[in-house]
């Protein structure tokens, strides 16, 4: 069995650190030969299509949901066409307005999901063209999608998704770059510089990796917390909702993501004397915003583990009690790099507490049944 976790004690850490070389599979061959631009080959949808669409729909459950959030960001901000994004079991019941010219993508590590294969058929049913993301070949999902992007994370066993969540945002950053250069919302060079920052991403991954035992010290200390929050602002809240998540699935303490400015609007009466708060602070035009949400909650004896990007380190210091710095990368990427100490985070906080890591209670890994 440990053979089987490759020397590890658990599949969820040999996972955690298989992202670089998910990150470099999933990249490889989709790149021109000079690197500059994207090459998905493996879509049917022509670049008439792709010019033609006016609002994409992101649906998927759970961990792949969350990667569909940074999904939203992404496609609007590289493309400029507007996205939603919802979870799957929601999405076929609130009537939603899907026209031939709607782009229906569907997440699912598994490709199997029962509420992600039906809002697949809804989705097409309506006339949408559905273009999936996975990470299983053959899956029902791959089947039956139009177009598929196989992310290349390898078989993913913990319950927790990790390497999993990671490719499917290197899926984003490729569509979305392939919709903007097929759109011309971006120019060339723009493309390639994403690109070059994207390249290095599995090299950064390993450098957070190097310093996994800082990030224990800190699991330990939050591990014997009742309760906790995360919170960010723009992308950084789509990543506190998933190391919330990665939390509560293994380690069974409650917590709460919270966009920080919206905090004062109910959350902070629940801030009080050593509640741990962990905040993200990666987007720069958001720095000071999200500073002073974080000066809100230490106002109210919070105990801040702020993560931030590298070269902010005096600044950062004044507002947090411990802080971890991730490597500079652009403010689009920072996902696929802040959200590895969370991970490792809820790993080291559920061990600490001597849970079975890579099978929690109640839950599984793919979820067949409606
Ligand atoms: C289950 C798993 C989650 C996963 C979700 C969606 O709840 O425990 O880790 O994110 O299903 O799975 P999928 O295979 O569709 O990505």
């Amino acid at each position: 069995m440990t053979a089987e976790k490759g020397g590890f004690d658990h599949f969820m850490l040999k996972e955690i650190h298989e992202q670089p070389k998910a990150y470099r599979d999933t990249m490889r061959g989709r790149l021109s030969d000079d690197g500059r631009s994207v090459a998905l080959s493996e879509l049917n949808i022509t670049p008439e299509q792709l010019r033609g669409i006016n609002r994409v729909h992101i649906v998927a459950c759970g961990t792949a949901m969350h990667a569909g959030l940074v999904g939203k960001t992404v496609i609007e901000q590289l493309a400029r066409i507007p996205v939603e994004t919802d979870v799957a079991s929601e999405y076929r019941y609130r009537s939603p307005i899907i026209t031939p010219d709607t782009l229906v993508i569907v997440v699912s590590q598994s490709g199997e999901t029962a509420d992600t294969l039906a809002a697949l058929r809804e989705a097409k049913r309506c006339g949408a063209r559905v273009l999936a993301i996975t990470n299983v070949v053959g899956s029902s999902v791959a089947r039956e999608a139009d177009d598929v992007i196989i992310t290349l994370a390898g078989p993913e066993i913990a319950v927790a998704s990790t390497k999993a969540y990671t490719s499917q945002l290197i899926a984003f950053y490729l569509f979305g770059l392939h919709l903007a250069q097929t759109r011309g919302t971006q120019d060339e060079a723009f493309v390639a510089n994403v690109l070059a920052a994207m390249q290095a991403l599995p090299e950064q991954v390993e450098k957070i990796l190097a310093q996994a035992e800082t990030i224990k010290g800190i699991a330990e200390s939050i591990s014997h917390h009742r309760s906790l929050f995360f919170i960010g602002r723009g992308i950084d809240y789509a990543v506190a909702l998933e190391g919330s998540l990665k939390l509560k699935e293994i380690s069974y303490i409650h917590s709460e993501a919270y966009a920080a400015g919206e905090l004062k609007h109910g959350t902070l009466a629940l801030i009080e004397e050593g509640v741990p708060v962990i905040a993200l602070l990666t987007q720069e035009e958001l720095y000071e915003k999200t500073i002073s949400n974080i000066k809100e909650t230490k106002a109210r004896g919070a105990h801040v583990f702020g993560i931030y990007n590298e070269g902010h380190e005096a600044e950062v210091a004044k507002s947090v009690d411990r802080q971890f710095a991730i490597p500079r990368t652009l403010p689009l990427l920072t996902p696929a790099l802040s959200v590895i100490p969370l991970q490792l985070l809820s790993y080291y906080a559920s061990l600490a507490l001597g849970h079975d890591v890579d099978k929690p209670r109640n839950l599984a890994k793919s979820v067949t049944v409606e």
